[in-house]
């Protein structure tokens, strides 16, 4: 890649103020100056420093965020606050994407990244990744609503979902776990047992969980390792499931 580029993507600069970086002899490769921005680095073989310290060069990049309700879940948009505004600048500038979609009044768990390959896996009905929310509803949930959702609901529009758990908090509150990512899933399942949606919040997703005490707005990087623990749930449910 380019030794510009490879210096914004650490984070930090921009593409421009690498560029100055570069032309002002602060930049080696391998010990040698780096004179052009458009020199090209191998990123996980080339040595680059800046200022003689050592670039911590990662390309693949996830953040956990726990969205805060008000802001929608998209990389841009010209009118309404998105969930790269909670993000500086240099974090932006690695090319992070939202993982799925949680709606504009939906909190919690959202992940972002760069690695599009594993945004596919979490996304995919195939991987089958479990979601679990909590749900504050207008109504009294029963227990003739959980064996519904085991079953798998079929909502308003005829929609059939497969089987889901619902377990009951209290008669206003409850947990929800999905395996799929329809259109406002959790809101139309509890729709179509008469209990509209007050509240949501995500909680997990896969093996990843906020946790309890987390405050909407707050993000943090997750390192490989704890990334991968999305998907190594995939095919467990939580076990309060069963
Ligand atoms: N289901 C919904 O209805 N909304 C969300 O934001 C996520 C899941």
């Amino acid at each position: 890649m380019r030794l510009d580029r490879l210096i914004t993507a650490a984070g930090g600069m921009s593409r421009s103020q690498a560029g100055k970086a570069i032309r002002a002899g602060r930049v080696t490769v391998n010990g040698s100056a780096a004179l052009r921005p458009e020199q090209k680095v191998e990123e996980n073989l080339d040595l680059v420093e800046l200022d003689g310290r050592p670039l911590e060069y990662r390309s693949r990049r996830y953040y956990l965020l726990d969205k805060p309700l008000g802001v929608i879940t998209a990389a841009r948009d010209p009118k309404q606050p998105t969930v790269l505004d909670l993000f500086p600048p240099e974090i932006r500038r690695q090319g992070i994407e939202p993982v799925g979609r949680l709606d504009k009044d939906t909190s919690g768990l959202l992940l972002l990244t760069n690695d599009g390959d594993f945004a596919h896996r979490v996304i995919s009905p195939k991987s089958g990744v479990w979601k679990v929310y909590e749900a504050v509803v207008d109504g009294i949930l029963t227990a003739e609503d959980v064996r519904l959702f085991a079953e798998g609901l079929r909502l308003g529009d005829g929609t059939l979902c497969l089987p889901a758990g619902l377990r009951i908090l209290t008669p206003e509150r409850g947990l929800v776990t999905v395996r799929e990512g329809k259109y406002h899933q959790v809101r139309r399942m509890l729709a179509a047992v008469g209990k509209p949606v007050l509240e949501l919040r995500r909680l997990s997703v896969g093996g990843l969980s906020l946790p309890p005490d987390s405050e909407p707005g707050t993000w943090r990087e997750l390192d490989e390792t704890e990334a991968q623990l999305v998907c190594a749930s995939c095919s467990n449910p939580p076990l309060w499931q069963e």
